[in-house]
C-alpha cells in the first residue's frame, strides 16, 4: 500500500506548485503585518485603507488556496525529502497541513466576523462579498477573537516553516529548499551556497 502511494507520487513539485507557493507566501507575508499595524493606527483614512487592503489580500489568499489545492490534486505532491530526520519529516508534514488548513480558515473566519459586524468586505474595490450570516455582536466578538488567535498561529507556523527551510538551504545545504524553488532560483542558490557533501 505504502509502495503504491510512493510510486504514484511525482518526483518533484510542479512548476505551477512552486510559483503558487511563492505567490501565496508573499500574500500571507503582506497580510499578517497589515493586520498587526492597522489595529494600532489612529482612526482615519490610512487605517480605513489598510483595513480594505488587508481584507482584499485575505480574500486573494482564500482564492489562491483553492487554486493551490486544485494544483496539488492535479500535479500531486512528492514524498518528503529522503535526507530529513524522522523529527523533521513529522514536523514539516504537520506544518504543511496546518498551513494549508489556515489558508482557508483564517480568511473565512475573518470574512464571517465582518459579516457578523455587518461591514461590507470590498475586494480591491472590484466587488463586495455577499452577506452570509446575520448581524450579531456576540458572534462578532467570538469570531474576531478566533481570527486573532488563528492569525498568530499562522505567524508562528510560517516562522517555524520558513526558519526550517532557510536552515536547510543555508546551513545544511542539502537541497530541501531547492525542492520548492523554481529551477532558475534553485540554480542560483546552488551557485551561491553550494551543496554539502
Ligand atoms: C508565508 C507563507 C508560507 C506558506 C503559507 C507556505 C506553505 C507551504 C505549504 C502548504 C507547503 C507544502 C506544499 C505542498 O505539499 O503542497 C510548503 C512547502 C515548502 N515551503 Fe513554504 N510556505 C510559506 C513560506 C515559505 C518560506 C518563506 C519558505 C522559505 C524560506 C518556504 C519554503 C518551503 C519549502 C522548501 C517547501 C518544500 C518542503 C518539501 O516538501 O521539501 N515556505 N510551504
Amino acid at each position: 500500500m505504502t509502495g503504491m502511494a510512493t510510486r504514484d507520487r511525482p518526483e518533484h513539485y510542479s512548476a505551477a506548485s512552486k510559483w503558487l507557493h511563492w505567490i501565496v507566501a508573499l500574500c500571507v507575508l503582506a497580510t499578517i503585518p497589515m493586520g498587526l499595524v492597522m489595529d494600532r493606527l489612529p482612526e482615519g483614512d490610512l487605517q480605513n485603507r489598510l483595513f480594505d487592503l488587508h481584507r482584499s489580500t485575505g480574500v486573494l489568499v482564500l482564492a489562491l488556496a483553492v487554486l493551490r489545492v486544485a494544483v496539488r490534486r492535479f500535479s500531486g505532491v512528492p514524498a518528503p525529502a529522503k535526507m530529513l530526520t524522522t523529527f523533521e519529516r513529522v514536523a514539516s508534514t504537520a506544518a504543511h497541513h496546518t498551513l494549508l488548513l489556515l489558508l482557508f480558515l483564517l480568511p473565512l473566519v475573518g470574512w464571517a466576523s465582518m459579516d457578523a459586524y455587518r461591514a461590507d468586505v470590498s475586494v480591491f474595490g472590484l466587488f463586495t462579498l455577499p452577506h452570509v450570516i446575520p448581524q450579531n455582536d456576540a458572534v462578532y466578538k467570538i469570531l474576531s477573537a478566533a481570527h486573532w488567535i488563528l492569525g498568530w498561529l499562522m505567524a508562528f507556523v510560517v516562522a517555524a516553516h520558513a526558519g526550517g527551510a532557510l536552515m536547510h538551504g543555508f546551513i545544511k545545504r542539502d537541497g530541501v529548499l531547492n525542492r520548492m524553488l523554481p529551477d532558475v532560483f534553485g540554480r542560483m542558490l546552488d551557485a551561491v551556497v553550494g551543496r554539502a557533501r
